[in-house]
């Protein structure tokens, strides 16, 4: 019963399982500015920080090319370090550039002080998609709209970005949206009301930008693909820490679909389609002679070549990579990501130093039944 795809590599795994939190967003709930926005496939300042220690990084230029919230930017800003980061999703990008600019709190409380007391303005709910309709009660809805109009009308980007992630969260808090995985759920609730919402929101991201201690930045963010980093030039980066999304793994982009509706328009169709994994097999081949693999796994490590090249291709000589993956189970067949992915990047030149398998997750088929573990690992590279 059951097996796994890559037993014959000769690839090691050394298992540290008491590292599992690091792996995930969960640490970064009580930290200022990490915390503006929980992004359940995050991982964890602490990872970044030791990782940048380990790496024996002062310096130079770190580079996230799937950089999701900016968790790598964000503290790499803490350390100093210059850093670039790189997502697909405009939600990723929303996100990782607000939380990793140079605020001014004096001139982000003149922001808000002019917002809240910019007088009622007429807007309509005509366009959104029915599921932003259902999740908000009608004035709630409505305000938000308002107050969506007055904040484009700042007139510097690094503010509106700012308060557009303000409101974004202040809008859900006041929404029967219930994350569920990958799904949302409509849970009729008590809601709080929203103008309050939005100034406590504000207030704690203002007393966050007081206390976060920056000593370099702002981070560069760029709404690029990791398979093709053209504004990358070749033997420039000295670093990369990074999780690429995570095999099988496509459908929670689809919790983010209101905030998407509101606040990012319509740009969400062109961003899937760089997502990585989701090309069929028949346009692919996979650098690995392994058999059995599902189609949808060779679609996904063959993206992952070519991000590897990428990779390979901008740092400079001596440069490291540490790539947080997870394998995954289809049919009762484990797919070791992390050998797999080891073995790719050897091919194309890379040493690999060591893969950490930090966390395992118990597989389930239709949420009850376990039908396999899947590893999270790190694999830490080396350019020779
Ligand atoms: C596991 S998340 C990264 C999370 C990040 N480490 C953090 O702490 O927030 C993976 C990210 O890869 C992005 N992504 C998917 N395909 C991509 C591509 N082709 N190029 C760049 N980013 C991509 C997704 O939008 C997602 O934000």
């Amino acid at each position: 019963m059951g097996g796994s795809v890559s037993e014959q590599s000769s690839q090691k795994v050394e298992e540290r399982y008491d590292l599992w939190r690091l792996v995930t967003f969960l640490p970064n709930k009580e930290v200022p500015v990490h915390r503006w926005f929980y992004y359940k496939e995050g991982f964890s300042r602490e990872l970044v920080w030791n990782l940048l220690t380990e790496f024996g990084i002062e310096g130079g230029v770190v580079l996230d090319p799937f950089v999701g919230s900016g968790t790598t930017t964000l503290t790499c800003m803490e350390r100093g370090i210059e850093s670039i980061g790189i997502d697909t999703s405009p939600l990723a990008v929303l996100v990782s550039y607000a939380k990793t600019r140079v605020y001014d709190p004096v001139r982000l409380e003149t922001y808000f002080e002019s917002l809240i007391r910019r007088s009622p303005i007429k807007v309509s709910e005509e366009g959104l998609r029915p599921i932003t309709m259902r999740v908000f009660k009608k004035p709630t809805l409505l305000e938000i709209l308002a107050m969506r109009e007055h904040v484009s009308e700042i007139p510097e980007f690094d503010y509106r970005s700012f308060f557009t992630l303000a409101l974004m969260r202040a809008a859900m808090r006041c929404s029967y949206v219930y994350k569920d995985g990958s799904s949302i759920r409509i849970v009729k609730r008590h809601v709080p009301p929203f103008r309050p919402t939005f100034r406590r929101v504000v207030r704690e991201m203002v007393s966050d930008v007081k206390s976060i201690k920056l000593l370099s930045g702002p981070a560069t963010i760029i709404k690029g693909d990791a398979r093709s980093m053209e504004r990358i030039e070749g033997q420039t980066i000295d670093a990369i820490i990074t999780s690429p999304p995570y095999l099988n793994k496509i459908e929670y982009t689809r919790v983010y679909e209101v905030e998407e509706d509101l606040f990012l328009h319509d740009t969400k169709r062109e961003s899937m389609r760089s997502y990585i994994g989701t090309v069929p097999k028949s346009l692919k081949s996979l650098p690995l002679d392994v058999d059995g693999l599902p189609d949808s796994a060779i679609a996904y490590l063959s993206d992952m070549e070519e991000v590897l090249r990428e990779m390979y291709r901008v740092l400079v000589s001596e440069g490291t990579a540490a790539i947080v993956v997870a394998g995954a189970v289809y049919n009762q067949i484990v797919v070791e990501t992390d050998v797999l992915i080891a073995e790719i990047a050897q091919r194309i030149g890379f040493e690999v130093k060591k893969i950490l398998a930090v966390n395992r997750r118990a597989v389930t088929s239709s949420r009850v039944k376990k039908i396999g573990e899947a590893r999270e690992s790190i694999v830490y590279l080396m350019k020779p």
